[in-house]
């Protein structure tokens, strides 16, 4: 079927698309994360950042939500609903590679490493991002942890160390160091933990010091953005405003104006004043987008060379339609499923964080 969408007139799919979604009403929520393209943004019925279309996930009667993002947000979707709903990923093939960068084996190989000098679940809180597998928001269910988003993380980090003394944070770095920065923890407290090597690349007197435990993961996309490039816009553009996703290196949160999530972004930029200039550290799409929304006010990407999430960019109006002609016809051929295993816990973790949200 992909290939007769393909060979299809653009005008003649989005025509469908426009259709289908008119008929299929209620049955159907259509989720769009902010990374995804125009021509897909346009069809979704709430746009948003992780946290945003989570609650939305958690909160929606529609039998069938088309998550317009990447798998680890369909899985978030699938296990905040009801058995009776169905959660559809346009792409199958849309995953994260920040995601893939912990896994289940490597989690628990490193709660048992820490096992042999602290006692990690009487000290330990485990603290997933969103951006992870299913198994991993089971994992930190099951030994008293939560997930955060990139716009919570700082709420978090608190809620985690009024638990414990100490915070595991995977997979991504830079987040859990740009928020604990920002929240005054020394850089002293933190250690970074390596899954290659034995105890992360730590010895057992660091391991004991330290507060902070953060997995060596980073997002593909973000660490393409550099404190040089800041310098270079501030030189060229009098007055700019520097705005960083928390994805980014500490060097480039440290020289910006603003550090938030892709929805905290486009408040900040959508309530500024007429002419002021921003460079913006995030995703193309989002990037373009702003342009777009806020023609008052000159929006530049903050890096010379283009930065754009593959995955996200999977998704277009093809299997959008393909997607809705399966709801349709009544047959969705690959639903995420997430295992029954990683249901109860995982979903106790999502739910820590959704009561502080
Ligand atoms: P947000 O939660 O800010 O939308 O970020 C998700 C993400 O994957 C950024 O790379
Ligand atoms: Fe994952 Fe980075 Fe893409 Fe976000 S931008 S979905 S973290 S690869």
């Amino acid at each position: 079927m992909m290939q007769q969408l393909y060979d299809t007139p653009e005008a003649d799919l989005l025509d469908e698309i426009r259709q289908l979604r008119a008929k299929l009403g209620d049955k159907v929520l259509i989720l769009g994360h902010h990374y995804q393209r125009e021509e897909v943004i346009a069809f979704a019925d709430v746009t948003g950042d992780s946290l945003k279309l989570a609650q939305h996930a958690a909160s929606t009667p529609a039998p069938y939500i088309i998550f317009c993002g990447v798998h680890f947000m369909a899985e978030t979707a699938d296990i905040l609903t009801s058995d009776a709903q169905t959660v559809i990923l346009p792409d199958l093939a849309a995953g994260c590679s920040m995601a893939d960068m912990a896994d289940d084996a490597q989690v628990r190989r490193c709660w048992q490493e820490l096992a042999e000098i602290i006692k990690p679940d009487e000290t330990v809180t485990p603290v997933t991002y969103i951006n992870s597998t299913a198994a991993l928001k089971s994992f930190c269910g099951e030994h008293g942890g939560i997930v955060c988003t990139s716009s919570n993380c700082q709420r978090v980090l608190n809620w985690a160390w009024d638990r414990r003394e100490k915070i595991l944070f995977f997979p991504d770095q830079h987040l859990g160091e740009n928020t604990a920065l920002a929240m005054g923890v020394p850089e002293a407290d933190m250690i970074v933990w390596d899954p290659a090597r034995p105890l992360g690349g730590n010895t057992p007197e660091a391991i004991d010091r330290a507060s902070l435990i953060l997995w060596k993961g980073f997002c593909s996309v973000h660490q393409l953005f550099r404190p040089e490039h800041a310098t270079a816009m501030r030189e060229k553009h009098k007055g700019i405003k520097i705005l960083a996703h928390p994805e980014c290196s500490r060097g480039v949160c440290e020289t910006a104006d603003f550090v938030g999530s892709t929805e905290a972004i486009i408040q900040h930029v959508a309530a500024a004043k007429a002419g002021q200039a921003f460079a913006v550290a995030t995703e193309l799409n989002l990037v373009n987008r702003l342009r777009l929304h806020n023609p008052d006010k000159p929006v530049y990407f903050l890096s010379p060379t283009i930065c754009m999430c593959s995955t996200m960019f999977r998704t277009d109006p093809q299997h959008l339609l393909a997607s809705l002609r399966e709801v349709d016809e009544g047959h969705v051929a690959h639903p995420i499923a997430v295992p029954q295993a990683d249901q109860r816990w995982g979903k106790l973790s999502l739910e820590r964080m959704l009561e502080l949200a």
